[in-house]
């Protein structure tokens, strides 16, 4: 990417659209076609229609919000839409792509000044000069919830910049329709509902399904395959597919990354990657799963406790606060050996964790069980703990988390990346409810 280096503050990446590396990551994501065709019309729309008609006949404000859990590809396909949109309406576009976490970063006070400068001054500027994508990655940090921040955790600033943001992306909206906002979010239940009311399309990113991640898995072998030959053999080995279904349930950076932990995992094939095998890679995908022993063995509260102790490795801190004081919800969960079909699944920046009860006999036992700690931060960066629930406690159990912006629920028939796509309508691109993206 031609990223130029006397960039304004606020911004990490300048440059002009199209470019042949943003193109290779759009098709390099592995999604439903349909979810592709669906964020380019609506980027292409942007451009075609929006200085032609009037706000008050079709409100469109030039903001596409793209949700999922980390590691779906978001931030790629953002990148990689900005400059197909170029493609498709064959002209010279300007990519702006602003970094949240520097404006936020600066002193207290600063932000809403950061933010108001950036918009009124920088993308406005750009934006006088010809048709402008601006990339707001991870958004929640610009526009954070307001009605969820307590005033004690959180510096007034923060609400402050929501505030800038809503008011500048007004601004910005009435002058300038050629203007196009992408955002990304991987924890929508933290954005205002305010600035996701100002979307013109939520886009839900799944987790990619069963043939997703085998391509996702044959990509990666074959990429690596151009270099170790041994290794883009396997993916056309006899037992590709247990590799492939182990990765059901991973997110595409996870399943990546998987390959690499195999290929580290043990010394002799660090030295000669050749010596990979498929073995290697299913054990590496079962690291990030854990059996904890429950009823008779521990108590449903001792057993809670225990899966506290290993996610936070015992240490004092915002999460193990957090985790600790949904024990009451979290043991009746675990009475009622919801977590021993359906696993609670721990997402976060890193690989995501699935945590499985044992129950009974298998309790006693024990043979089933690892409670190992783990070798990462199953915490790390912006977290989420689902817990599987029966349907018929599940309404409780969500009323019951609500206050907690860290843990949610989810039915059992539900995968946890259930997301709104599902029942998002072509003629409801507004109504998605993104708060209940994780639930
Ligand atoms: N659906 C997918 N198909 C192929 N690769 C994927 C997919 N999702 C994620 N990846 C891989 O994970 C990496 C990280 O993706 P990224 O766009 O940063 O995700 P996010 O912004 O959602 O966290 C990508 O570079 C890509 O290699
Ligand atoms: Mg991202």
């Amino acid at each position: 990417m031609s990223a130029d280096d006397g960039l304004q503050r606020g911004l990490s990446r300048r440059c002009t659209l199209p470019d042949p590396k943003l193109d290779a990551l759009w098709t390099s994501i592995i999604i439903d076609d349909a979810i592709k065709d669906q964020l380019l019309g609506q980027a292409v729309l942007n451009f075609t229609i929006r200085s032609k008609v009037d706000r008050s006949v079709l409100p469109l404000h030039g903001v596409i919000l793209l949700v999922g859990l980390p590691g779906t590809g978001k931030t790629s396909l953002a990148r990689g839409m900005a400059s197909e949109t170029a493609h498709v309406l064959s002209g010279k576009f300007q990519l702006l792509e602003v970094d949240p976490h520097s404006l936020t970063s600066s002193a207290m006070g600063k932000t809403q000044r950061a933010v108001s400068d950036l918009f009124s001054q920088v993308v406005a500027e750009h934006a006088l000069s010809g048709p402008t994508i601006v990339i707001l990655d991870e958004v929640e940090t610009l526009a954070a919830d307001r009605g969820k921040l307590s005033l004690d955790a959180n510096p007034i600033d923060v609400h402050r910049a929501t505030d800038a943001v809503l008011v500048q992306l007004d601004a910005l909206a009435d002058r300038f329709p050629r203007l196009l906002f992408v955002a990304t979010s991987n924890f929508p239940k933290a954005v205002d509902s305010a600035f996701t009311s100002r979307c013109d399309l939520v886009q839900a990113i799944p987790l990619p399904d069963r043939a997703a991640c085998a391509r996702i898995l044959k990509d990666c072998l074959v990429g690596l395959g151009r270099t170790f030959p041994a290794i883009g053999r396997l993916a056309t080995s006899a037992n590709f597919d247990q590799g492939a279904n182990a990765c059901v349930g991973l997110d595409g950076r996870t399943i990546r990354k998987i390959v690499a932990n195999a290929l580290a995992s043990r010394r002799e094939v660090a030295l000669d990657p050749n010596k990979v095998t498929m073995d290697d890679l299913v054990r590496a995908v079962y690291v990030a799963r854990r059996t904890i022993r429950s009823t008779p063995h521990r108590s449903a509260s001792e057993t809670w406790i225990t899966i506290v102790e290993l996610l936070t490795h015992g240490n004092a801190s915002a999460a193990r606060t957090e985790l600790l004081a949904v024990a009451g919800v979290a043991s009746s969960i675990i009475t009622d050996q919801f977590p021993k079909d359906v696993p609670i699944v721990v997402t976060c920046d890193g690989p995501r964790t699935r945590i499985h009860c044992t129950y009974d006999e298998d309790a006693i036992d024990g043979t089933d069980a690892s409670e190992d700690g783990f070798g990462f931060d199953p915490l790390a960066g912006d977290w989420m703990l689902s817990f599987p629930c029966g349907k018929d406690d599940l309404a409780w159990v969500q009323a019951a988390l609500k206050p907690y912006s860290h843990v949610c629920a989810r039915g059992l028939d539900e995968n946890v990346e259930k997301t709104s796509a599902d029942s998002a309508r072509d003629d409801e691109p507004l109504a998605i409810d993104v708060g209940r993206f994780l639930d």
